[in-house]
């Protein structure tokens, strides 16, 4: 069986970034899961002593000397909770997250209605949403619109991890009813390089291999677009889970990773599959 990897997959740029910054700060506290993958927040324990707790709250209970701020961003109190607390603070939100966070607040100092297209529940955006100096619009998808009143200005932004062709049609909805509507198109783009990369790589594949934390956006948005093309299709975390049976008749199998997933991990797993295909 020949072992595929997507041609993009994997650690983006700002996960990247924000795993070098807690490297390079060690004994430190990230306020909330800095990436949502379990066993890279195990190994930088382990190796650097950055420990991790839930949320702001956590820190709050029990603070450090030195917080690094997670890569989803936390919420603008907090934030300045933080400042008036004893502690170094180093901020590792990616810049496509601060970025949103940034227009919510200038466009509703300016007197625009936010319309936030994410998950409500989502950290980033209940980050995002906090930026905002007016009530926000949460909505996951274009029928919830039709339980709001569109206001008469309206600035419109996304969930960084959101489908493009999903936010179109809420921004075609808003269109037709503010007066004057602000698009910002907030959605980062190494998410859709790996989902183009893994859309294709599944039209090959008859067996495909998502790996990434269970409670990643990305990666469950990576199992669903292999799915479609290729119904033997896992999301996996590490190479534990892996099941021989899944391989058995098969002649490609493809692998893609989510943007909080470690080289590490990935190469495990390879040498786990050709182990048990042997
Ligand atoms: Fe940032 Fe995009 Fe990664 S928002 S954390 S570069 S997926």
């Amino acid at each position: 069986m020949e072992i595929r990897l997507a041609e993009s997959y994997g650690f983006c740029f700002g996960v990247k970034r924000a795993i070098k910054i807690a490297e390079d700060l060690k004994d430190a506290t990230t306020i909330g899961p800095l990436i949502h993958n379990n066993e890279e927040i195990t190994r930088l324990k382990n190796d650097f002593n950055v420990a991790t707790t839930k949320d702001f709250q956590e820190f709050e209970k029990n603070p450090t000397k030195k917080a690094v701020i997670r890569t989803h961003g936390i919420e603008k109190q907090d934030l300045e909770k933080l400042k008036n607390m004893d502690v170094e603070i180093v901020n590792a939100t990616c810049p496509y997250v601060t970025n949103p966070q940034n227009i919510v607040q200038n466009m509703s100092k300016d007197g625009y209605h936010i319309i936030i297209f994410g998950d409500e529940k989502h950290p980033e955006v209940k980050g995002v949403k906090s930026y905002s100096e007016s009530e926000v619009i949460v909505v996951a998808n274009v029928d919830e619109l039709k339980n709001h009143h569109i206001p008469r200005k309206v600035a419109i932004v996304a969930q960084t991890t959101k489908k493009i062709n999903e936010f179109n049609k809420v921004v075609a909805y808003i269109v037709e009813r503010a007066r004057e509507t602000r698009v910002f198109n907030t959605i980062c783009n190494a998410t859709f390089e790996n989902q183009d990369s893994a859309r294709e790589l599944s039209q090959d594949a008859d067996v495909m291999i998502v790996i990434g934390g269970k409670n990643s956006s990305n990666t469950k948005e990576l199992y669903n677009i292999s799915k479609i093309n290729c119904v033997d299709c896992y999301h996996i975390e590490n190479e534990t889970e892996l099941q021989k049976e899944w391989f058995k008749n098969k002649k490609l199998c493809g692998i893609t990773a989510g943007a909080s997933t470690p080289d590490w991990i990935i190469n495990k797993i390879i040498s786990k599959i050709k182990e048990i295909c042997v």
